[in-house]
């Protein structure tokens, strides 16, 4: 699908099908009041109505936000999809760019590749025209930045949508050296044996059993002058099984999904890359099977993680955070940075807590924490603060080792997660810290706003949100 920006009004643009956005109040005077009336149309929350003999596709929209344009816009697409159509117009402006082009890219998204014979779609163009006339190139900075955006989100999906057969450790290495080639970034792949040498042990357990070894993956943007130095961290089982603690059947079903944050690390880079940003960025990955066999790490063992400190493993399950540990301890030796973030799909309390659709964010620096649900906001993600406190510190203690990797509480498991990884984050970093628990935001099985089946790129948006501000900011 084609999508571009014109700088003239919408009606002078030569386009099959027109699409029009109307609030309630617009309905009353709209020339097509009777038609739309008769069939069924009242201008109502997420309603739709298609007049072909005027190629019409009107759109109710009950109040100007962007959250409701960008769904509007997916379930628009979705419509105009379905028809013989192959060209849209649709007016935009500077408000709503960034939503319309969310819902176009996002919302058009379709993963194919395991399919035999993909349905192809006539709808190839879609206009954006530009009806104001005035700032044309303020709206297509802001436009070209939506669809950088927009596709890199779409490239963390094809990542998390790829089966575990096709997406080893290896092939995540694969994917990002050839994201580094095409982004011109720096890029450094550890085997087993570096692991091994970099005294990575947690990590080269929960790998063990797999017959795909574990890689750690870095990817490096370093700009000229960089504003800031910015390290990003994802945890990326490519197969989440459960491990000798092995999962139930119907909770198996979707693992493939445990890799969805370090994709995001992947978009996130990507994007940053190609939008030219003034701020270095490190992304880490720790790319590990999750397994069983004869040589499984067991629930009972006890682990020494690079930083020196010793976990004692209860679950096999729990082990996104094992890895992420030594991830942590990796990425902070290697690089000082002014801020640390991680992403991953940690554990299923983080769905319990807030829901399927929003993103946990944990950490000990509340204003930071409160910039990242702002960053969310107008970005198009969900995102939800989950508070720490001393007592729940105390329900990973360990009488064994020096912390243990799951509660002794079968509540507040996102904290309880977010505080496990807390023991790895050096004391000079834990205010420049903040864990993104993705669990539920990254994967869905039903569509919902401008996602399909499958990965939903959370993460991208967010972030390239909050680092498009801290671009702007300067050095202070
Ligand atoms: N990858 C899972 C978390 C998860 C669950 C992500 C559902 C997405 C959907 C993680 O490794 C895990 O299994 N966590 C356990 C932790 C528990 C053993 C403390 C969980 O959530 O049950
Ligand atoms: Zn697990
Ligand atoms: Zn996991």
């Amino acid at each position: 699908m084609n999508v571009k920006l014109y700088n003239q009004p919408v009606s002078s643009l030569n386009a099959d099908l027109t699409l029009e956005f109307v609030t309630p109040a617009q309905f009353e005077t709209h020339p097509h009041k009777t038609l739309l009336t008769q069939a069924g149309f009242k201008a109502e929350a997420e309603q739709l109505c298609t007049l072909h003999e005027h190629r019409l596709l009107v759109c109710a929209i009950t109040e100007e936000s962007n959250e409701l344009y960008r769904s509007i816009m997916a379930s628009a697409l979705k419509a105009a999809m379905g028809y013989g159509y192959a060209s849209l117009r649709v007016a935009i402006t500077k408000e709503n760019v960034n939503a319309l082009v969310d819902g176009v890219i996002l919302g058009g998204y379709k993963f194919e590749s395991y399919k035999s014979d993909p349905k192809s779609t006539p709808l190839k163009d879609i206009m954006f025209a530009n009806e104001s006339a005035e700032h044309f190139e303020a709206l297509e900075s802001l436009f070209n930045q939506s669809v950088t955006i927009a596709k890199a989100t779409n490239f963390v999906r094809n990542l998390v949508n790829q089966t575990p057969y096709d997406m080893t450790p290896q092939a995540m290495a694969v994917a990002a050296d050839a994201l580094a080639s095409s982004n011109n970034l720096e890029c450094t792949i550890l085997d087993v044996t570096a692991l091994e040498d970099e005294k990575m042990n947690a990590m080269l357990a929960v790998g063990r059993a797999s017959i795909n070894p574990p890689r750690l993956i870095h990817l490096a943007y370093k700009p000229a002058n960089p504003k800031k130095v910015i390290t990003l961290v994802g945890k990326g089982l490519t197969y989440d099984s459960g491990g000798l603690s092995l999962k139930a059947a119907a909770s198996m079903v979707t693992m493939k999904m445990d890799k969805a944050g370090a994709c995001a690390v992947m978009g996130i880079i990507k994007a940053v890359s190609e939008l030219k940003l003034d701020i270095e960025v490190h992304a880490f990955v720790g790319a590990v099977e999750n397994m069983i066999g004869g040589n499984a790490y067991k629930p009972d063992d006890v682990l020494r993680a690079k930083n020196g400190k010793t976990i004692e493993v209860r679950n096999t399950d729990a082990e996104g955070r094992l890895v992420l540990a030594d991830v942590l301890g990796y990425a902070q030796e290697n690089v000082k940075a002014d801020y640390i973030f991680d992403y991953a799909t940690l554990t299923g309390a983080c769905m319990v807590a807030l829901g399927p659709y929003t993103t946990g964010v944990m950490g000990h620096n509340e204003s930071l924490k409160q910039e990242w649900l702002s960053a969310a906001e107008q970005s198009g993600e969900y995102c939800g603060n989950l508070p720490f406190n001393r007592h729940l510190k105390k329900l990973i203690k360990s009488d064994l080792a020096d912390v243990c990797n799951v509660s002794s509480k079968p509540y507040g498991g996102a904290i309880t997660g977010a505080l496990f990884l807390d023991n790895f984050i050096d004391e000079d970093m834990k205010e420049k810290w903040v864990h993104f628990d993705i669990a539920g935001s990254a994967y869905t099985e039903s569509a919902w706003d401008v996602h399909t089946y499958g990965g939903t790129g959370a993460g991208v948006r967010m972030s390239m949100e909050w680092l498009l501000k801290l671009n702007t900011q300067g050095n202070n």
